[in-house]
């Protein structure tokens, strides 16, 4: 049984080995192999997702789990309920791991130390989403056939990001090199000493373009001054992709803010591997999941 917080503090080993099981379970042809069918998992979201919530119960069904979903909005989450009493109640019912997503950081860190079922982190505040950065290294060494020596630039909202901190830890493990770009109000300059700021131009250079979402949810007042000046600065605009080398492929976690981060046409361009990456996410969830609770 193990939880899966980060992937700062997993070896490359233990990251290559879900990514290889990930692939034998997008090779079966029968859509569920109940293997979990003795098994409850509990999706806890405290903070809104389409993705990751139900790539995580597909995942959990294929590989035939009870699967209990918990969503804070239509919960005792409402009558002051804290998260962590949450969690103890659906353990002392008898769930066998837990899927968690949540805003504070640090929280899922305590939160696994108090209670004894394996967790998954589904994103904690900025700090780390580490399925969707495994779900994003299989697309790219499928694509690619191998991470070292890849080139890839995340580019956009760094500052507010899970989803880059993921990606920037986990692809260094494999030899790969991180460029990050973002205007100034949107850099987290603790990344810095990790990774290189460039400019957009430096960016859109690399073998990989991820752009990140604009998290106007997180913003505090007046990081985003105007959409359409943000889009020609750091946009990944249909000129720009017009210029991109063939064999350059273009991610992005989704949802996206089409015209804003990305232009309407882009997101599904031939060099566009966004549905892709939420079709992996499938495969990748059901390792992590029987990785968790087998
Ligand atoms: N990529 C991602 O985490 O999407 P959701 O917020 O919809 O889960």
């Amino acid at each position: 049984e193990r939880s899966l917080l980060g992937l700062r503090e997993l070896s490359a080993d233990e990251i290559g080995s879900i990514l290889d099981r990930a692939a034998y379970w997008e090779s079966q042809t029968e859509k569920v192999i109940p293997v979990l069918k003795n098994h409850f998992v509990s999706n806890m979201f405290f903070e809104n997702s389409t993705r990751t919530r139900f790539s995580f119960e597909m995942a959990e069904k294929r590989l035939g789990a009870q699967v209990l979903n918990f969503a804070a909005a239509v919960s005792s989450v409402e009558k002051g309920e804290s998260i962590y009493d949450t969690v103890r109640t659906l353990e002392s019912m008898g769930i066998d791991a837990g899927v968690i997503r949540l805003k504070p950081v640090g929280l899922l860190a305590d939160l696994a130390t108090k209670v004894s079922i394996p967790l998954v982190n589904a994103g904690d505040g900025n700090n780390e989403h580490p399925t969707q950065a495994l779900l994003d290294l299989y697309t790219m060494k499928k694509h690619f056939g191998e991470l070292k020596g890849l080139t890839v630039s995340i580019i956009g909202d760094i500052k507010h990001s899970r989803v880059a901190r993921s990606n920037l830890w986990a692809l260094q493990k494999f030899g790969a090199k991180v460029k990050l770009c973002a205007p100034t109000s949107m850099q987290a300059p603790e990344l810095g000493a990790f990774a290189s700021y460039v400019s957009m131009e430096e960016a859109l250079s690399s073998d990989v373009i991820m752009m990140l979402r604009v998290q106007l949810e997180r913003h505090a007042e007046g990081i985003l001054k105007s959409a359409e000046q943000y889009r020609l600065e750091y946009g990944l605009t249909e000129d720009r992709v017009a210029k991109l080398d063939p064999h350059v492929i273009i991610m992005h976690p989704a949802p996206v803010n089409r015209n804003v981060e990305i232009d309407d046409a882009i997101v599904e361009h031939p060099q566009s591997r966004i549905f892709k990456q939420m079709q992996n996410g499938v495969p990748i969830r059901m390792a992590v999941i029987e990785r968790a609770v087998k």
